[in-house]
């Protein structure tokens, strides 16, 4: 869904240029799942995936993170399951390069606060918001593959997924990434209370009854608590290569 790995600009909300179905059979494109808790690094590895793949990438956190904000903006209770499920109908969430436009309007930095993450969490939890969603990020397949980073990619979302990776970090060290990427892009951050509102998060993304996050079926657990970015990556991209090898090989012979 973003454009990062891509030329021609893609409207998730219409579908523009979509392709359905995740399989590498039948000439459609193939999905790579990348799912795991906050600050392990999986919009990292998503973007050195498709670097390497020339793939496309979706930023599925950054579509809940527009919904937080655009119900927070239209003054709606974010506990309203209804409410925010029609808003999620209504708004339009582009992405142009590595801007977030959320009705047109450029939210890239807004949305990538820690409270941005707390607001998104709270409306995940609605199943008409996560319907609402579940279509543009169908949508967003297309060729040559997609990678897609979130909390249910390879669970609900994408179930035929060509490759699942569930990427795991302690919490400590998770909160330690976040700070230093807040920093780095000079926003105001405190590692005590991002510890505190990861393990709040962590806890209503696994506890909530819809589309909790979860190891999915088949999916390559990496635990990247003492690797660097780089090794994450060298592992991602093997397991990349063998499961794309066995897609190919299992197609030759239909
Ligand atoms: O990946 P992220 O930190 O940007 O995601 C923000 C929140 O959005 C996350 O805490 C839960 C929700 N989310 C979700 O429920 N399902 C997804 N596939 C992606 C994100």
């Amino acid at each position: 869904m973003t454009e990062r790995a891509s030329k021609q600009p893609h409207d998730p909300a219409t579908g523009s240029g979509a392709e359905s179905g995740s399989g590498t059979d039948g000439g459609r494109a193939p999905v790579i799942a990348i799912d795991g808790p906050s600050g392990t690094g999986k919009g990292t590895i998503a973007a050195g995936l498709a670097r390497d793949l020339g793939w496309h990438v979706l930023d599925s956190g950054a579509l809940y993170r527009c919904i937080g904000l655009a119900a927070e903006r239209a003054g709606l209770d974010l506990d309203n399951a209804d409410a925010v499920g029609d808003l999620a109908r209504r708004v339009e969430i582009r992405f142009d390069s590595d801007r977030v436009l959320l009705d047109g309007d450029d939210v890239s930095s807004e949305i990538r606060t820690a409270a941005g993450g707390v607001r998104a969490s709270r409306v995940a939890v609605h199943p008409p918001v996560r319907s609402a969603l579940l279509k543009l990020q169908r949508a967003a397949v297309r060729p040559p593959g997609l990678i897609a980073d979130g909390r249910d990619m390879g669970s609900n979302v994408f179930p035929d997924a060509v490759l699942k990776i569930y990427l795991e970090a302690t919490p400590e060290e998770r909160a330690k990434r976040r700070y230093k990427q807040l920093k780095e892009k000079g926003l105001d951050a405190n590692l005590a209370d991002l510890d505190k509102e990861l393990r709040e998060r962590d806890a209503l993304d696994r506890g909530r009854e819809h589309s909790p996050l979860v190891v999915a079926d088949g999916a390559v657990i990496i635990d990247s608590t003492d690797l660097s970015i780089e090794q994450v990556l060298a592992r991602a991209l093997s397991e990349a290569g063998r499961a794309l090898g066995a897609a190919r090989a299992d197609a030759g012979q239909e």
